[in-house]
């Protein structure tokens, strides 16, 4: 990055004025008194305004993934597994927002936005979560209206909830669940608990934000508007 911008995005000044400090001698690069305007500030580099020491603010960056199986939810795996984070352009260091199941596949937030990161997994924001369901064995609509009622998945009880039963063979039915919160394993233990488990999860919405026709393993960035749309969700 070019030293002017460099200052700039410290927060110090304008890139016009950033050159002008150049010019005053007020700009130091490890150690030394900056005389060349055009310097690109490389990795390292010490870069000092007025005697003290300055770093840009971090680019924020919003993706949206979708999570293939096999893919740990982390930044980091001590057994060594793929990460989600290795399917993101690595510009900048991301994480995830929330979790998914090893292998739980669809929408997935990476950002290296904490404050929002944080704002959207805070309980109090009961963002719609929506997941496709293929399950073992044919679900009845009564077993899938004690889904939307609420049940207790072992010490705690879920609340309301939307169910479609979307179709079925003879060994499997295919579902889409709606879902307000996010406890460990949830959809896979509401399901356990009707006597019918998971075989199949993908996560296709969050909010407004749907994973449309973004193929397994591919990332997009989010556009402004969907960044602001969740900015203003949670505010
Ligand atoms: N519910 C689950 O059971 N697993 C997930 O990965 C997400 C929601």
């Amino acid at each position: 990055m070019r030293i002017n911008q460099y200052i700039a995005s410290a927060g110090i000044t304008s890139r016009r004025k950033a050159d002008e400090y150049i010019e005053d001698g007020r700009v130091r690069v490890n150690g030394a008194v900056l005389t060349s305007p055009g310097y690109h500030v490389e990795e390292g580099d010490i870069v000092e305004v007025d005697g003290v020491r300055i770093t840009p603010a971090e680019r924020k960056v919003y993706y949206l993934l979708n999570k293939p199986a096999g893919y740990v939810t982390s930044t980091a795996d001590k057994e060594g597994r793929p990460l989600v984070t290795e399917l993101v352009p690595d510009e900048v260091r991301v994480f995830p927002v929330g979790r998914l199941d090893l292998n739980t596949t669809g929408l997935l937030i990476l950002t290296n936005d904490g404050d929002l990161s944080n704002k959207l997994m805070h309980p109090s924001h009961e963002f719609s979560k929506r997941y496709l369901v293929r399950a073992q064995g044919i679900v009845t609509r009564a077993e899938a209206a004690r889904l939307e009622k609420g049940i207790d998945i072992g010490g705690f009880v879920t609340s309301p909830a939307d169910v479609h039963l979307l179709k079925h063979d003879r060994n499997s039915t295919l579902a889409e669940i709606v879902i307000h919160e996010g406890k460990n394993r949830q959809v896979r233990r509401m399901f356990k608990a009707i006597g019918h488990p998971v075989l199949e999860l993908c996560r296709t919405g969050i909010g407004n934000l749907e994973i449309g026709r973004l193929a397994v393993g591919q990332c997009r960035k989010l556009s402004p508007a969907e960044v602001e749309s969740l900015r203003k969700a949670v505010k």
